[in-house]
Order: structure tokens, then C-alpha cells, then sequence
């Protein structure tokens, strides 16, 4: 049986769309049973209703706190029989009280070097201005599970990724997504898919 993987979403859902090309080729160990965006305006859906996959909104506010909003996508994970968690530019932070629940079962994808450029704060570009603002000549992309500590957990995988003369950091973004994030995060995701597979046979 393969894995049955969500996929957390908020925007543009590029990397979403890396996964759902990677199905049958480099990821076959599990396949996309739900995509849950935070955003009901999120393109991501638009994606994955392409691939004729499920889609479900949860948004935050609408569920009034944390804890609800947690239980809302628990009860979307449970009627989906979800083995799997893949956070790709999701941008709610998830409590511990949720992340406790699926020890080594939530990947997220970083664009930057962990424990470079990473925690509270470190999303989208800012990463990418922050690199630039420090000079570093190499940055990347990390995929790493999700424990309580934001950008915390065990790293599974990194790519790295040049900074050029001239780079801003749309540029620097761009070259991070093309290079890293779209290549690692399908290769992630089907090594922990298939290291699932193998426990449960
Ligand atoms: C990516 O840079 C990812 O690393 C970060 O958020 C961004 C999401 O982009 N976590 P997309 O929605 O996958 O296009």
C-alpha cells in the first residue's frame, strides 16, 4: 500500500506541484490523498484540482483558535487515513500539542541552509534578503521533520544552491525553488514514504 501523504498549503504551491509531477516517477512509495490549504484564495488549490486531487480549506480564523484549528485538520488527516504530512509553504505554525502526534511523519521544505536563516520570522523572502544581507556565497534548501521548535527538526536532506553577483532576492529565490526545493522535497518525501512502507510491511 502506498503512503497516503497531505499536503499543508497557504500560496503558490510550487513545490506542491513538484510533488504532484514527482507521482509515478521519483515518488512512488506514497501519493497525494488531500491537499489542506490555510488560504481559501491559495493557487495551490487551483493545482491540485488540476491533478484531480481532493482539496480542503481549514482557516484559522474561522476555527477561532489554535487548538481548533489543529483539530480541524486532524479530522481531515483522519477521514483521509493520512500516513504522511508535507508542509509546502504552509504558514500557520504548528503547536506542539499537534506535532507530538506525528513524530517523523511531518516534512517541511526551508529555503535556506538550516540552521542557517531559519526559525520565527524566516519565511518567504525575508530568508532570501537576510542571505544577501549577510553575504553568504552558498545558500540551499533543507527538508526537515517538524517537532515544536520552528525549523527545529531532524534535517533529512539539503541542497545547495550558488548566490550570484547581482542577486536580489527574488533572483536568489527563483534559483533556491528551481535548483533545490523542486528536486528535494519529491526525493524527501518518497525516502520517508518509503522507510514508512518498510515498518508497515
Ligand atoms: C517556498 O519557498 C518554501 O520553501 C517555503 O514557502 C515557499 C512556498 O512556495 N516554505 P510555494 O507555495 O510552494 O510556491
Amino acid at each position: 500500500m502506498k503512503m497516503q501523504i497531505a499536503v499543508l498549503v497557504s500560496g503558490g504551491g510550487t513545490n506542491l506541484q513538484a510533488l504532484i509531477d514527482a507521482q509515478g516517477n521519483t515518488l512512488t512509495s506514497g501519493e497525494i490523498a488531500v491537499v489542506i490549504s490555510g488560504n481559501p484564495n491559495a493557487y495551490a488549490l487551483q493545482r491540485a484540482q488540476n491533478a484531480h486531487i481532493a482539496t480542503e480549506i481549514v482557516e484559522k480564523k474561522r476555527c477561532g483558535s489554535q487548538e481548533a484549528f489543529e483539530a480541524a485538520i486532524e479530522a481531515v488527516l483522519c477521514r483521509y487515513k493520512i500516513d504522511v504530512i508535507v508542509l509546502a509553504g504552509f504558514m500557520t505554525i504548528l503547536s506542539e500539542n499537534f506535532t507530538k502526534k506525528h513524530p517523523g511523519r511531518i516534512l517541511n521544505i526551508h529555503p535556506s541552509l538550516i540552521p542557517s536563516f531559519c526559525g520565527e520570522g524566516f519565511y518567504g523572502l525575508r530568508v532570501h534578503e537576510a542571505a544577501l544581507r549577510r553575504g553568504v556565497k552558498v545558500t540551499g534548501a533543507t527538508v526537515h521533520f517538524v517537532n515544536e521548535i520552528p525549523d527545529g527538526g531532524q534535517i533529512i536532506a539539503q541542497k545547495a544552491v550558488d548566490v550570484l553577483p547581482g542577486d536580489t532576492p527574488e533572483s536568489l529565490q527563483k534559483r533556491v525553488m528551481e535548483q533545490a526545493e523542486w528536486i528535494l522535497l519529491p526525493q524527501a518525501t518518497e525516502a520517508v514514504c518509503a522507510a514508512l512502507q518498510e515498518e508497515t510491511l
